[in-house]
């Protein structure tokens, strides 16, 4: 772009603003009037002026070393860009402001994520993992809350070691469920191996916990049911300053949810969908298959059992 040409940049969803060579995104936005939010007045501090960039990344200068250490500190993602440290080298820039009031800088800057992720969804493929306990209902009824919250714990724990042992990532309990993620940072088949390593531990940890402590002291034991899937979800931190936790969302999460659910009627622990069995390198060999239907989905849907028939078989087919 020569001296004093100018180009354009889009805000989405706002106006398309004429920029110099010499002018940084900020102060074209500003000279434009769009109300955009620098509260350290443009000196690469605070971060409120970010901009995701939808179109024309090339287009952009190079990160300068001011924007490089805060984006360090506040863990930008490379699709987030800051206004003020920015200027644009030719056409076809598309961005958007992501602070555009009070709430959107509360949501953002107060809710910096612990795990890296940011506030900003992203697609990825990635394992999603449904377990839930089958028959804690009984004991549930037949014992002290003292023991059951203290079970819990000690199950929901088995659970969370196998999980991180294996690179997942809780996503949410629920009762005496837990959702889980594979994938976050590895490929989807690492992912997928991942996850399906996890849900064979649990099933070991599980049955020793029965036999070493369970039977013993209550006179009872777990099973569990493990739906296994994988596809593109969005990911992103929806914790707004109460709570950072990551949100993993779409339709293969129902489908996982569903593939757990349906290890009662298939009387099998261990459920996982052909497109999670078609990612491992070494998959069981004699597993068997079935169909399940899936609400808003015509084709019934293949799935693969690599689990085990449940001890309570009539436990296995009683709703919960
Ligand atoms: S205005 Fe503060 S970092 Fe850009």
């Amino acid at each position: 772009m020569c001296q004093n040409m100018t180009v354009q940049v889009e805000f989405k969803g706002e106006k398309t603003v004429q920029i110099a060579e010499s002018q940084t995104l900020l102060e074209a936005s500003l000279a434009a009037g769009i109300p955009h939010y620098h509260a350290c007045g443009g000196k690469g501090e605070c971060t409120t002026c970010r901009v995701l960039v939808l179109q024309g990344a090339e287009q952009l200068s190079e990160i300068n070393s001011c924007e490089r250490m805060v984006r360090e500190v506040r863990k930008l993602p490379d699709n987030v860009r800051l206004a003020c440290q920015t200027n644009v080298k030719g056409e076809g820039v598309q961005v958007h402001r992501l602070i555009k009031d009070d709430t959107d800088r509360y949501i953002f800057l107060n809710g910096a994520p612990e795990d890296g992720s940011e506030a900003i969804g992203k697609r990825r493929k990635m394992a999603l993992f449904f377990i839930d306990i089958r028959n804690f209902t009984p004991f549930m009824e037949a014992n002290l809350p003292f023991d059951v919250i203290h079970i819990m714990r000690r199950i929901i724990t088995l659970f969370r070691n196998a999980i991180e042992h294996y690179g997942g990532k809780i996503i949410d309990t629920a009762g005496d469920g837990v959702y889980a993620v594979f994938g976050l940072d590895t490929n989807i088949k690492m992912a997928t191996e991942s996850a399906v390593f996890a849900g064979i531990k649990i099933l070991e940890d599980v049955k020793i916990f029965n036999n070493t402590y369970m039977r013993a002291y209550f006179n009872h034991f777990f099973e569990v049911g493990i739906g296994v899937h994988v596809g593109q979800v969005i990911y992103g931190n929806v914790g707004i300053g109460l709570n950072n936790s990551l949100s993993v969302m779409g339709f293969p999460v129902n489908v996982a949810a569903r593939l757990q659910a349906a290890t009662k009627e298939l009387n099998n622990s261990f459920v996982i969908s052909e497109a999670a069995y078609g990612m491992l390198r070494n998959p069981p060999y004699s597993v068997r298959t079935a169909k399940i239907n899936l609400k808003g989905v015509s084709n019934a849907f293949e799935v693969m059992l690599i689990g085990k028939p449940y001890e309570y078989a009539a436990a296995a087919a009683k709703v919960e």
